[in-house]
């Protein structure tokens, strides 16, 4: 399929048709930075408040590099994912010791908090770079136009799409476009009730011509719940309570936890003291008081009230 067809139609409508957001007034690297952080929690509708309330605090990078932290978090209260507004303000901190904001993605990868996706939209977006994003929205409206049954959870399937997004910036205004296949799957290609009638792609679009676009993208299927039993020991020691860095559990990797032992089940325990889903971890949990940890390298001794 052609292209440069679909970029026409797709920058045409966004002209007309892309949503007026407050870090889209200008091309401020900071601002779009800032909100493509906030948006991987939640919506666009959800983020509006909590971005105009954390630029009128601190309008600037600068201002952010310069804040105490606690602010910073006070600001991001509501929004989750703490370690976020942490590598924000780190990263702002580096970026403020630099000659200018990096313009690439391949050197914002480098700085703390930017994964693939968040790099390649600030460099898009904010300096044009001929860089595609590949988002849930762009998965599915790529998987819809050219039809394909794309197995987007894997390898191969992430290099074919990212690679099909690239050849849109490719073509130039990367800023616009990239903008415009997030708009385009959030107010008209959407998962559960796409308006296909209203869409600029319509008399192009594989999967509306197959009857396919109840069927991709293609659901990623769904890893078996695994039933697990936790008994953790407190080790209480002049008043504190050790961790240790979790070498035992297959859930909550390399978390500081208590210690104690796991065990696979068949069935779900009939008793339990807590219980708790992690990813495809069914959790089944109780605590015991023991004495003691041994010889033990590497423990943390902390207060109930760190523990919290
Ligand atoms: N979702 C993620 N990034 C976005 C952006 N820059 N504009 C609108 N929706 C988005």
């Amino acid at each position: 399929m052609n292209v440069d067809v679909l970029r026409k139609l797709l920058l045409d409508w966004y002209a007309v048709h892309g949503r007026k957001l407050p870090w889209r007034h200008n091309q401020d690297p900071y601002r779009i930075w800032l909100s493509e952080v906030m948006l991987q929690q939640t919506t666009v509708t959800a983020v509006i408040p909590f971005f105009e309330r954390f630029t009128k605090k601190f309008p600037t990078l600068k201002q952010l590099a310069k804040a105490e932290l606690p602010s910073v978090l006070e600001l991001w209260a509501g929004l989750g994912y703490y370690s976020r507004a942490r590598n924000l303000h780190k990263a702002a901190q580096n970026i403020f010791e630099m000659e200018s904001f990096p313009q690439t993605y391949q050197e914002l990868l480098e700085l703390p908090g930017f994964g693939p996706y968040t790099a390649r939209a600030v460099s898009s977006i904010a300096f044009d770079q001929a860089v595609g994003v590949v988002d849930g929205n762009v998965i599915r409206i790529l998987s819809r136009v050219f039809g394909k049954r794309i197995q987007h959870w894997t390898t191969e399937g992430r290099k074919v799409l990212q690679k099909a997004s690239d050849q849109f910036s490719l073509g130039g205004n990367s800023s616009n476009i990239n903008q415009a296949l997030m708009d385009l799957g959030a107010q008209i290609c959407t998962s559960s009730s796409p308006r296909c009638r209203a869409c600029p792609w319509v008399t192009k679009c594989q999967a509306f011509k197959n009857d396919l676009v109840a069927e991709v993208p293609l659901k990623k299927p769904k890893r078996p719940t695994e039933v697990w039993r936790w008994r953790a020991q407190i080790i209480v020691q002049n008043k504190k309570i050790a961790l240790i860095k979790n070498d035992y559990a297959p859930f909550l990797k390399n978390e500081w936890i208590l210690p104690g032992v796991v065990k696979k089940c068949k069935k779900r325990p009939k008793t339990y003291a807590f219980k708790h889903a992690i990813t495809h971890h069914a959790i089944y949990g109780s605590c015991q008081k023991s004495i003691g940890i041994g010889q033990r390298q590497g423990v943390r001794w902390v207060t109930r009230k760190e523990l919290s």
